[in-house]
């Protein structure tokens, strides 16, 4: 992140991103399968969905399957298939208590019905007037992948002459992005790599960014308000002078 200047008032933390990296390198030196790595991954997440409550942050993203990651062994996806089961039987009902407004986005097609009807039922149970927090769960999402379906559908809708090409704008883009958010204030990557790795391209052009050493599964809510105070004194200036 940027070095803080002389600025008197505290940035306002509307939305966080996370890429929780480190679940495998972690079961590693725990000496541990890789899916215990990405289990203790999950009890992580439901201890910064608190933390990020307190906070009173807008909305939490989180990078919790890539499209890139059907790359990996049927038995590590199937593990993480499970885990995304019993992690919305388990925590929709304290997500419900706690106001948590639940949404996944990405190609959720490509993991089956069991899925796609959890997700309907965790994101139809969690609809708030007024949320506490908005959680959006990115599965099966890559930055690449939304902008070209971006232009694609964009595109179409030229063609069909229901939209005019004075009239693509962020704004626009933003409706057509899967993406619930259209920006991101502060964004967290865990597991020790400097890398973007196709998560939200479009959203994080004036993101504060924050890379931690700590495996997902070792990260804390003592490391995430630590961020979140970092990000709070830093000088954002969006290019301009001030
Ligand atoms: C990155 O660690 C983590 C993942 C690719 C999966 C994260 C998924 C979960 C925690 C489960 C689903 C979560 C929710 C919120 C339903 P890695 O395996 O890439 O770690 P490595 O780089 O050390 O191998």
């Amino acid at each position: 992140m940027a070095k803080p200047l002389k600025n008197l008032v505290q940035n306002h933390l509307g939305n966080v991103a996370i890429i929780m990296d480190g679940n495998g390198r972690w079961a590693k030196k725990n000496a541990l399968k890789i899916s215990k790595g990405h289990e203790k991954g999950v009890s992580i997440v439901k201890e910064i969905v608190e933390e990020s409550i307190n906070q009173k942050i807008k909305s939490l993203t989180l990078y919790a399957f890539s499209s890139e990651n059907w790359g990996r062994p049927v038995q590590e996806i199937n593990a993480i298939k499970n885990l995304i089961i019993s992690a919305i039987n388990d925590q929709v009902p304290e997500l419900v208590e706690q106001s948590v407004e639940l949404k996944f986005f990405g190609d959720v097609a490509m993991f089956g019905e069991d899925i796609i009807s959890k997700i309907k039922y965790a994101e139809s149970t969690t609809k708030f007037k007024n949320p506490s927090l908005k959680l959006n769960i990115a599965l099966g999402y890559g930055g690449q992948q939304d902008i070209l379906s971006v232009v694609r559908n964009i595109s179409k809708d030229v063609l069909k002459g229901k939209v005019s090409l004075d009239n693509i704008d962020g704004a626009l883009i933003n409706r057509y992005s899967c993406v619930p958010e259209s920006s991101i204030d502060l964004l967290i990557r865990t597991g020790g790599d400097k890398r973007i790795s196709n998560f939200l391209l479009y959203q994080i052009a004036y993101s504060e960014i924050c890379f931690l050493d700590s495996y997902w599964p070792d990260f804390s809510r003592l490391e995430y308000i630590n961020c979140i105070e970092q990000y709070k004194k830093v000088s954002r200036r969006f290019g301009k002078r001030v």
